[in-house]
């Protein structure tokens, strides 16, 4: 069955609402992931500084919500008493986006949408459409809109495509959360089509890795998929081979932080040993990325891998599991190779080997 965008707007409402931008008061609410499953707790951001933060400290988290948050972060950087012209808003942007920028160093799309605003704002002063201060703060608040807009937009043909690849009676593998908690639009990229296969009355579900440390696929997919009624098992990490080899998966769908032009993906840890164990095991493994998470320009070795407070593995919510100051490496992300990934679902189709030839094809189209 092929659906339009707007049939799938029609026909699937996200039920959770983790980014809310208030245009009359020009504030910045964000749903803070810290502590979800067990409160729910809205949190304002105000300017520069707290949007940063709440990034760094993954309030809120998941490439394509923090690009949308930085996105409205630069509209708040606005929001300044500093700031007497146009001249200074351009200053006090790039002060903006060299903080918001710093805040998490592996997903791309927090520097990919603090440099659309910047340059937004440059052209939108040059080309007159923004004669005041005010006149600029209008433009990049619609601007900062359009990143959400697109980004869900991108999301509803991803699961259009990803349906491609979904029966009746499937079972989904993924890794982390990647579903609407994660972009910021309650849809998702890796789960999209799993929500939109349920809408559509077809029977899938999905099978969840808790995601040590910081447990985003035992209190964040598994919550996101109970809110929407799918089915979801929680699994260990470490049961990722048996269950694979079980035969009680059939796909593996996961998200991207960042994918190069020869089809080299950064995601969540434990993303990598999926895929050589789905790749062994002849699964067909899937990414599923809006193409504002390609990065066509560095290579491998140029991307930082986030490394996170050895405490997050010393202890689980406060409590200790291993002896105090044991030594402790916490890379948060992996880098899969291409030779293990089957196939990159993006907004603009399904990208399929050889990555090294076809990303750059379809992500320019
Ligand atoms: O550290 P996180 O929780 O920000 O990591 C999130 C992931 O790795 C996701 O898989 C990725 O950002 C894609 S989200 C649609």
């Amino acid at each position: 069955m092929k659906l339009t965008v707007k049939e799938v707007k029609e026909i699937f409402k996200p039920k959770l609402l983790p980014i809310i931008w208030r245009d009359e008061t020009n504030t910045l609410t964000i749903l803070d992931q810290s502590l979800l499953p067990f409160q729910t707790v809205y949190v304002d951001l105000k300017d520069v500084e707290t949007t940063a933060s709440a990034i760094k400290n993954m309030q809120v988290r998941g490439a394509p919500a923090i690009g949308i948050t930085a996105g409205y972060g630069m509209v708040l950087a606005l929001r300044n008493d500093r700031i007497q012209n146009l001249n200074d808003a351009l200053k006090e942007l790039t002060r903006a986006k060299s903080i918001l920028d710093s805040a998490r160093p592996t997903a791309i799309n927090l520097a990919w949408a603090t440099s659309r605003m910047l340059n937004f704002a440059k052209n939108a002063i040059e080309n007159g459409e923004a004669k005041s201060l005010n006149e600029l703060i209008h433009l990049m608040k619609i601007e900062a809109k359009r990143i959400f807009d697109e980004e869900y937009e991108a999301e509803i043909l991803m699961g259009l495509y990803g349906l491609e690849k979904i029966n009746n009676g499937d079972t989904i593998l993924t890794q982390c959360n990647a579903g609407g908690l994660a972009t910021g639009t309650g849809l998702g990229t890796a789960l999209a089509p799993v929500k939109l296969a349920k809408a559509l009355g077809i029977d899938v579900s999905v099978i969840a890795p808790e995601t040590r440390p910081w447990l985003q696929g035992s209190r964040l997919t598994v919550y996101e998929l109970m809110a929407e009624g799918i089915k979801v098992t929680l699994i260990t990490d470490t049961a990722v081979g048996l269950v694979m080899y079980k035969g009680m998966v059939n796909g593996v769908m996961v998200g991207a932080d960042r994918i190069l032009r020869d089809g080299h993906v950064f995601n969540k840890i434990g993303t990598f040993k999926e895929a050589v164990i789905a790749h062994e095991l002849g699964v067909p493994f899937y990414v599923l990325a809006p193409t504002s998470s390609f990065d066509l320009k560095s290579d491998v070795t140029d991307i930082k891998i986030e490394e996170r407070d050895p405490n997050e593995v010393r202890t689980i919510k406060g409590i200790p599991i291993a002896p105090e100051n044991v030594n402790v490496y916490n890379p948060v992300f992996d880098v899969t190779p291409p030779k293990y990934i089957t196939a990159i679902i993006t907004e603009k189709g399904i990208i399929y080997p050889p990555f090294n030839e076809n990303v750059k094809k379809i992500v320019e189209r």
